[in-house]
């Protein structure tokens, strides 16, 4: 049973926690509570290539998104990330850019960027690019010059063995259908080295010339006007180019062997002296290295180099398994919370491009439990430390489309590493269903505006399939409701801007071995939130100290329409308090 609770329990709880909390507030230089224009942005990640198409090509588009922008803006959000829209044979949907100062034909044109761009600073968003420097096209002119002869003065843009040398040591890769991230090229007898695709040869950062290509393309888009980058896969860039023999085994620990190699940081302090630190903008790393001590020098104020980092601990956790260990889940949040308590910033997300649709991978995507679901993890976004990525369609609940057939799949991670384990005589059958809960393209559905057919996003044939449940669930029905989904997250990021504690506060675990409730408190200056989460789908019992009275604290957010007298949550029940004293 939970205990009772007085109102001098809950003074002497808040006493704890601002007591506990103090040296969060300090406002020394570099400290997590400095403000800053980023930490205070919501950033809503839009996939160009299914937001809206405008012209009937069945692929989204610049000018779709431009006849959108009153939606996102009335989401409350401050910023847009937009994967890449950069030109792009598009083996992977437009991360192998063939020329980063052009659009992508299939987007539009460099005149559609400047209106979007311009009519997103006049509604006060701001803009996010895609900096995908690890690696470009095999189609961009660098590539074709570097691999069409050992002479060439592009030779050394990119990573070449020579093939009279034997063959290069093994290295992994990410979409290769054998793995492997070592590419024969007859045309100069060599191989090259590509991370990710053969269509994605890796650049060479220990060349100068090429970090100074990079600025340059940098400063191309500052000049233009917008506001940040989230730098892909930027963890990867340095690499030990004595290709040392890892161990057996290194391919399931890819960031460390991989990550943070010799020299990233003093790439990165440079790039802020030629670029970032004459600009005010926002910078974010893919990645954050292998542990806590990597994270924090890519994002330590003092060392200049980037604001904020995303880590992929949390996504982790629960990685092709809705069984996921909500004790995992606490434990990782807490210890990255604490990493950056004292200084440094970090990102929240719980889906992007590269994920699952967040419903149905953390909670559930059953049709009694979406609505629930999809607004409390909505709430644990946008009321942690740390700048809140919310992914398009999350506002909705969007979810996995679960294809049953290799044809509907897109995603050259899916029909790659299909085509391996085919060719290995593998069991396909048990991967197609792997992929309903893990496929990338999960989370690349196209938006589902209304209910006319394609969801209205587009008059073709959609470039991936609508989920067939947009009949019923799409952004024009949830304007109509006040209780949707869409109008909940409007208030939560409402919310989010107009209580500080809820970006700058410190933050405190409560009932740590709760196996099924996620409950913490956001303490800044005078104000102390709770904030409680049911991660189940069943009713969960929370035990709170005694320094908590729930019949006494103010209700500030639900989403239940009302909340029994008791201490057991409803199922994916969220709650946010005020338990600030109203007569201290
Ligand atoms: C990053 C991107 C992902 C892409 C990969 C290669 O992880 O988020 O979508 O496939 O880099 O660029």
């Amino acid at each position: 049973m939970p205990p009772r609770i007085t109102p001098l329990a809950i003074a002497t709880g808040i006493l704890f926690l601002l007591t506990a909390c103090v040296s969060d507030n300090s406002r020394t230089s570099g400290s997590a509570a400095d403000h800053a224009w980023w930490k205070e942005t919501i950033v809503y990640q839009l996939y160009p290539r299914s937001f809206k198409d405008s012209d009937g090509d069945g692929i989204g588009d610049l000018k779709g998104i431009i006849s959108k922008l009153d939606y996102i803006k009335s989401l409350g959000v401050d910023a847009v990330w937009l994967n890449p829209i950069y030109a792009s044979p598009n083996d992977d949907n437009g991360y192998d850019i063939s020329d980063y100062r052009n659009i992508m034909k299939d987007f539009g044109t460099m005149a559609d960027f400047d209106t979007l761009l311009k009519e997103m600073h006049a509604r006060h968003i701001r803009l996010i690019m895609d900096l995908v420097v690890n690696h470009t096209s095999d189609e961009h002119s660098w590539f074709q010059q570097s691999r069409s002869s050992r002479n060439s003065p592009y030779r050394n843009y990119y990573h070449w063995w020579n093939a009279e040398r034997g063959k290069p040591t093994p290295r992994w890769s990410f979409f290769d259908v054998n793995s492997d991230a070592w590419k024969y090229d007859s045309a100069t007898n060599a191989y090259y080295l590509h991370y990710f695709s053969r269509k994605q040869p890796d650049l060479n950062w220990e060349n100068p010339q090429v970090r100074k290509e990079v600025y340059d393309i940098m400063k191309f888009w500052l000049d233009k006007g917008i506001d940040g980058f989230r730098m892909d896969a930027f963890q990867f860039v340095a690499k030990d180019t004595t290709w040392p023999t890892f161990p057996p085994g290194y391919d399931k620990n890819i960031i460390k062997y991989y990550g943070m190699g010799p020299h990233l940081h003093d790439y990165l302090q440079e790039m802020n002296k030629e670029v970032i630190g004459k600009y005010d903008i926002m910078t974010v790393a893919e990645g954050a290295g292998s542990t806590l001590d990597d994270a924090m020098s890519l994002v330590d104020p003092a060392r200049h180099e980037l604001n904020m980092a995303y880590h992929f601990e949390g996504m982790d956790v629960g990685s092709h398994d809705s069984a996921y260990d909500l004790l995992d889940f606490k434990r990782v949040y807490t210890k990255w919370d604490s990493a950056f308590a004292q200084k440094g910033w970090v990102s929240i997300f719980l889906g992007n491009h590269d994920q699952p649709r967040m419903l149905s991978h953390w909670a559930s995507d059953e049709p009694q439990y979406r609505d629930a679901a999809s607004k409390m993890l909505n709430t644990f976004i946008l009321t942690m430390r740390g700048t809140p990525y919310c992914y398009y369609g999350d506002e909705l609940g969007m979810s996995n489309i679960k294809f049953d057939n290799i044809h509907d799949y897109r995603d050259i991670a899916t029909i790659n590493k299909y085509l391996e384990l085919k060719h290995n005589g593998g069991d396909t059958a048990a991967f197609i269903q792997s992929q309903k809960r893990s496929s990338r393209d999960n989370g690349r559905t196209p938006f589902q505006w209304d209910a006319t057919p394609n969801a209205g996003f587009t008059t073709g044939t959609p470039w991936l399939k609508v989920n067939p449940n947009y009949t019923t669930l799409n952004q024009q029905a949830q304007a109509q409701e006040p209780s949707s989904i869409l109008n909940y997250f409007k208030k939560l990021t409402q919310l989010r801007h107009t209580t500080p504690a809820l970006t700058y506060g410190a933050y405190t675990l409560i009932d740590p071995s709760n196996p099924n409730v996620y409950a913490y408190t956001r303490q800044y200056e005078n104000k102390t939130y709770l904030i409680l989460l049911n991660f189940k789908s069943h009713p969960s019992p929370i035990f709170l100290p005694t320094s908590i009275d729930l019949t006494t604290a103010t209700p500030v957010l639900s989403n239940y329409p009302t909340h029994p007298p008791t201490t057991t949550l409803q199922p994916y029940e969220a709650l946010i308090y005020d338990l600030t004293p109203t007569n201290p």
